[in-house]
């Protein structure tokens, strides 16, 4: 049996630790409690919250909030080269590459420390230092929230894309990630460590999965603030892809703009660029700023509400338009 708290606080659910309030919420850790959780139908809509690490709340929340809370790890098929690996929803994305390094498994070393749960990973397929969730990806279940039916999404139903796929697109608010199935690879291990910065912390130390993990966490220790010392969701925005006219034009202006190539039409730029351009690096508004190392992740210094972080976002978003004439998208789930 579950039991529904009413009115409950969600500060400590969020990593950005401002304050909400949801007329329901129910921590579950078996799919029958969710199952039944799902049933509820005093609530006139129902959110699913996972580690809460990319989620921003302007007001209290009505309906009910069903915390995914279920833990596992197992492997379910292996082979000389590889395993597949069998993950719930509720276990933390840190925990799960420290349980690959420990096993020696490669595939997610380059995307240690991001916070969140493993049943968000997929949603927007979560990415760091080269490597995106669907290069190791196999398949994922899921509920279907309006009926509780199970339903498997392979690689290609998600329709991945940067910080992207189907479950921010037509099933959006649809379905419940479960569990996620990961293609792990047994040594000897190819790593990935064309990304600039990862290169230069491994500097000559053996690419192994350890010291690629290390190196990573190490840069995002440096460069991105500990939700746990002070709120925040990562990157605020996501990096904008403008087509290569626009670029070409912009590169002219400024011609030190850093940029990747994405496909022979569009062009994709740092947001952080662009904002630390503008002279936010490390603006604040009351409480609400603008991390001084990455000036694409806003952080709460203690008494931010979620209309005051959501105020700063509307105002980096006007200052890019009026210099740069791109229009900045949100990264983060805004309620
Ligand atoms: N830059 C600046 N000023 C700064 C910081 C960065 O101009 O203060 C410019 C530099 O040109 C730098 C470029 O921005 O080369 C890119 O910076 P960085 O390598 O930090 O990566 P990012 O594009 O800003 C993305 C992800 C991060 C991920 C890093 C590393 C998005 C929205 N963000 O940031 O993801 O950790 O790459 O792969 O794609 C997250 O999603 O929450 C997140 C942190």
């Amino acid at each position: 049996m579950i039991s529904i708290a009413r009115n409950h606080p969600l500060q400590a659910h969020t990593t950005f630790g401002v304050p909400a309030f949801a007329a329901g919420f129910v921590s579950v850790s078996s799919l029958d409690e969710l199952q039944e959780a799902l049933k509820q139908d005093q609530f006139s809509e129902i959110k699913i919250l996972g580690g809460g690490s990319n989620m921003l709340w302007t007001q209290d929340y009505k309906g009910l909030i069903i915390h995914i809370n279920t833990k596992g790890i197992a492997l379910v098929e292996e082979n000389e080269n590889d395993v597949l690996v069998e993950v719930a929803a509720g276990e933390l994305w840190h925990d799960f590459v420290l349980w690959a390094l420990e096993n020696n498994l490669g595939g997610v070393e380059n995307l240690a420390l991001i916070p969140g749960s493993v049943g968000a990973a997929p949603i927007q397929n979560i990415g760091a230092y080269g490597v995106e969730l669907e290069s190791c990806f196999e398949r994922c279940t899921a509920l279907e929230k309006s009926t509780g039916k199970p339903v498997t999404f392979n690689q290609q139903d998600c329709q991945f894309g940067y910080r992207q796929s189907i479950f921010k697109a037509t099933a959006k608010d649809r379905y419940v990630i479960t569990a996620v199935y990961f293609r792990l690879n047994k040594p000897p291990h190819q790593t990935n460590i064309a990304y600039g910065a990862l290169e230069n912390a491994l500097g000559d130390k053996t690419p192994t999965i350890q010291n690629v993990a290390q190196a990573v966490m190490d840069i995002r220790a440096a460069k991105l603030p500990d939700p746990q010392h002070i709120g925040n969701c990562g990157s605020f925005f996501k990096n904008p892809v403008v087509p290569v006219a626009q670029f070409k034009e912009l590169q002219y202006r400024y011609p030190a703009l850093p940029h990747y190539t994405v496909d022979s039409n569009q062009v994709k730029i740092p947001a952080a660029w662009l904002i630390d351009t503008l002279g936010f690096k490390g603006y604040r508004e009351g409480d609400a700023g603008v991390h001084q190392h990455q000036p694409l992740v806003l952080v709460n210094h203690g008494q931010a509400s979620g209309k005051d972080l959501y105020a700063l976002a509307q105002k980096i978003k006007k200052a890019v338009w009026e210099r740069f004439e791109i229009a900045l998208m949100e990264e983060v789930n805004i309620f």
